[in-house]
């Protein structure tokens, strides 16, 4: 039991991210592949949910205490309420989460609510139907934003809503977006677009965080909250009287790296060490070959030892990083 993920810069990953599946009912432009070509992983190749959670606990031996999950969509899949309420049942996980486009949310939330989930990442990148269907490839904005409501309304604390940044698309917003603080306890983030896997957004999209800032700012000052070092990857501010928050999340500055405690599990079984590095551990085929726990540890501990220092602003494009965003679960 003295074993933990510790990686070679001594930080300790106690923070598992899991994708349950790839595919999303949504089609956003940063996020997806043009409609030609989207890759889907079959049913043999994903994990099954016993699977992971076989997974997950091995991760919890090794100091593993918090889980979100991702996908895709994660509320897409099959079986999802009965996989959280098993996962609820995990002793020793003291946080698990759940990142979600907010699609399936407004008939579901109660079920999320009864399997244990507290935190939410919601993904919300306009307040306008129209573009959010330029966006995301679909009518869905009412429906998200209700889902939005009833979340808020059955108590989940905090909400985090994810807005991604993008020139031309939603810039002139993101001050309108940014105000929804004032009025509700949100964590309104916003986010840098990393141009990695073969998404159909230009990288002339990128909008940088002082530009978002700029923008936010015609709103109020934005006055710094504490940041615990454990919180994540968002920058954290506060306008004033506001009821909720401003976040920034600056992936490409790299300003979480030296302190990131963060390892994913992919739809397909893979350990994966650093979002914006390919390089990853096959965990399935060991675990489907019979591998005992001892060594499904070993393959842990592998991949934990390759977790790099940080990576590297100008390299990250959709050159180094060749797997969608859909399926590392971001
Ligand atoms: P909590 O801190 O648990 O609330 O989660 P989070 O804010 O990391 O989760 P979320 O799934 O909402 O992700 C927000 C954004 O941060 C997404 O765009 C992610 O791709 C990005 N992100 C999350 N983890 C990492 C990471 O390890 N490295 C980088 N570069 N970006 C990340
Ligand atoms: N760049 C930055 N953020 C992204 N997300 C998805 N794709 C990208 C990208 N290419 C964000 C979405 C979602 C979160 C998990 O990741 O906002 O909420
Ligand atoms: Fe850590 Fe990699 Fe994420 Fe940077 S990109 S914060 S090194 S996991």
């Amino acid at each position: 039991k003295e074993l933990k993920l510790i990686d070679r810069f001594n930080r300790n990953l106690n923070y598992l991210r899991v994708s349950i599946t790839d595919r999303c009912n949504l089609r956003c432009m940063y996020c997806s592949p043009p409609r030609s070509h989207i890759p889907r992983l079959s049913h043999a190749d994903i994990l099954s949910y016993e699977e992971i959670l076989h997974i997950i606990n091995i991760g919890v031996e090794l100091g593993i205490n918090k889980v979100r999950i991702t996908g895709g969509e994660p509320l897409a899949r099959k079986g999802i309420y009965h996989f959280l309420e098993q996962l609820n049942k995990i002793k020793g996980i003291s946080d698990i989460s759940l990142t979600t486009n907010g699609v399936l949310l407004k008939d579901n939330i109660e079920k999320i609510k009864n399997a244990g989930i507290k935190r939410l990442n919601i993904s919300l990148d306009t307040l306008n139907q129209e573009r959010f269907k330029l966006i995301t490839g679909f009518d869905y904005f009412k429906q998200v934003w209700e889902g939005i409501q009833k979340a808020y309304e059955l108590g989940f604390h905090p909400i985090k809503i994810n807005t991604v940044a993008m020139k031309g698309v939603n810039d002139d917003e993101l001050a309108d977006i940014g105000k929804i603080s004032l009025s509700y306890p949100f964590h309104m983030r916003f986010i840098e677009y990393m141009p990695i896997g073969d998404t159909h957004l230009d990288k002339e999209r990128q909008i940088m965080a002082y530009e978002i800032m700029e923008l936010l700012s015609g709103i109020g000052e934005l006055v710094p909250v504490y940041h615990d070092q454990n919180d994540g990857p968002a920058e954290r501010y506060k306008f004033a009287n506001a009821r909720g928050e401003i976040g920034i999340i600056r992936p490409l500055s790299h300003h979480f790296c030296s302190t990131c405690n963060r390892l994913r599990l992919t739809a397909s079984g893979h350990l994966r060490p650093c979002l914006l590095s390919d390089r990853q551990e096959d965990i399935k085929t060991p675990l489907r070959n019979r591998a005992s726990d001892r060594e499904l540890v070993d393959v842990f501990l592998k991949a934990v030892n390759f977790k790099p220092m940080q990576h590297h602003l100008d390299q990250v494009d959709s050159e180094t990083v060749k797997d969608s965003m859909s399926s590392i679960g971001g």
